[in-house]
């Protein structure tokens, strides 16, 4: 006879104890720990698959055509260049976000060229899955649905279909009856995303598992579910902005930190082509407090505007607040602005933003926002045509950033006339020609030349 008796399992590393302890002895997160069923009479059976003997590497066959373009173009670069066959997805954010709203796009752009999928629902219902598909102008013989937990049932589908692309909505509501543990729990969360993983890799159909995200923001489950999988795909974007940022942090077959930028109509999701365009206020009239930097993302580079306010403080200590970078960051950049250039910015509550909801946390930003502060506390503006580039160091030198050529070549591209940028990399100015570049090795020289 099978007992059962409860377990607590970590949410975080899976870590098990038989009693309930604050924080976990296994990765000392606190408050991680979930209480779940253990049948000690349940072993670990293999899935009824064929098992494959080991082959030489010689003899494994190349496939032909790896890689399915969605046609997406923000999606497909993601992914370094179109959905690889085989491979599982995982893809997380906030609820609301738009998640299953790309997806069932996706399945559309597969069915275009013929191919078949599946997309199977554990929180909707299929009919409502069909309103959405309505109003996504989403409707084609090749998309199969259904809604159902119970992973077994879902293999059997699968194996049935033999579909090119899976979409799991969402992995949290998936559970196999045979473990005790209710859905969404560490054990089940992790055993089928193991099985969907499995048979995506058997039967060459592509796999995406949508995943919760916790108050933190980190995919709900155990963080071995990112480990799992190919690739790893997160939705950031503001509650009150229509611009969604999809994220790949984890990816076997391309760059990691690529991003992809949408927007959210009325009628789905809309990849946004030209991003640097959304994130640059480009107002006529010059303000102090603004300047334009370049930063890169993935393999791309992007122009966003930071905007920085000093104004005197009311209070005995000062208000720093930051949005958009790094806090630590900033205020290390104001220590070196007062010990280096000399601006008495102690008694100044300091603000700074950086415009469209983009989070930037790359150095090569220092020199922009230092300039900003600067530009503000003098209120002196800088030209709007003018890009600022470089790191800070806390002897207030400017050092070199990476990437440098794609920086300065998408400032170009977008109309610029001046770059500001590190002596350190002159030589990477050869490509250029309608940009005027200023160099400079240390903060208050770049202050004395722009404000
Ligand atoms: P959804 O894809 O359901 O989010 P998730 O699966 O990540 O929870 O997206 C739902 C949100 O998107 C909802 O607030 C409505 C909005 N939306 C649009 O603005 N336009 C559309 O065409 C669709 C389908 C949704
Ligand atoms: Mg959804």
């Amino acid at each position: 006879m099978t007992k059962s008796r409860t377990v607590y399992v970590c949410a975080q590393c899976g870590w098990k104890t038989s009693r309930w302890v604050g924080r976990c002895s296994g990765c000392e997160e606190w408050d991680s720990m979930t209480e779940e069923e253990c049948k000690s009479g349940y072993t670990h059976t293999l899935p009824e698959y064929d098992i494959e003997n080991p082959i030489c590497l010689t003899d494994v066959k190349s496939v032909s055509k790896l890689r399915t373009n969605t046609n997406i173009e923000e999606f497909d670069r993601i992914l370094g260049g179109g959905i690889v066959a085989g491979s599982a997805v995982l893809v997380g954010g906030t609820p609301g976000i738009g998640k299953s709203t790309l997806l069932l796009q996706i399945c559309q752009k597969f069915s275009e060229q013929g191919c078949v999928s599946l997309y199977v629902t554990g929180e909707e219902s299929t009919a409502q899955i069909k309103l959405r598909a309505d109003r996504l102008n989403v409707s084609s013989k090749n998309i199969f649905l259904v809604a159902e937990n119970n992973l077994d049932v879902i293999l059997e589908h699968i194996r049935k279909i033999s579909p090119k692309l899976v979409i799991i909505d969402s992995v949290q509501a998936m559970f196999k009856p045979v473990l005790e543990s209710a859905p969404g729990t560490v054990s089940q969360v992790r055993q089928c995303a193991n099985e969907l993983i499995q048979i995506a890799k058997k039967t060459g159909s592509s796999v995406f598992l949508v995943g919760h995200v916790t108050k933190q923001g980190v995919i709900a489950g155990p963080k071995v579910l990112e480990h799992m999988v190919d690739t790893v795909l997160y939705f950031e974007g503001e509650k009150f902005m229509s611009f969604r940022i999809l994220r790949a942090v984890k990816n076997r077959f391309g760059p990691t930190n690529e991003i992809g930028i949408f927007e959210m109509c009325n009628n789905g999701l809309r990849e946004v082509k030209d991003p640097s365009e959304i994130f640059l206020s480009r107002t006529q009239n010059l303000i102090s407090g603004s300047s334009i930097i370049s930063c890169i993302e993935g393999t791309r580079a992007l122009l966003v505007e930071v905007q920085a306010l000093v104004t005197r403080s009311n209070f005995g200590t000062p208000e720093r607040k930051v949005s958009g970078a790094d806090y630590n960051r900033v205020a290390m950049i104001i220590a070196v602005l007062e010990k280096r250039t000399g601006l008495l910015l102690g008694g100044n509550d300091i603000f700074v933003n950086v415009v469209g909801g983009v989070k930037i946390d790359e150095p090569a930003a220092d020199l922009g926002i230092a300039i900003a502060i600067a530009s503000s506390f003098k209120d002196v503006a800088i030209p709007g045509d003018t890009i600022i580039i470089g790191e800070l160091g806390l002897g207030g030198e400017i050092r070199g950033a990476n990437q440098f050529d794609s920086r300065l070549k998408e400032a170009e591209r977008l109309g610029f006339k001046n770059a500001i940028i590190p002596k350190d990399n002159s030589k990477d100015t050869s490509g250029i020609k309608s940009l005027k570049i200023t160099e400079v090795s240390s903060l208050a020289e770049a202050i004395d030349k722009i404000c």
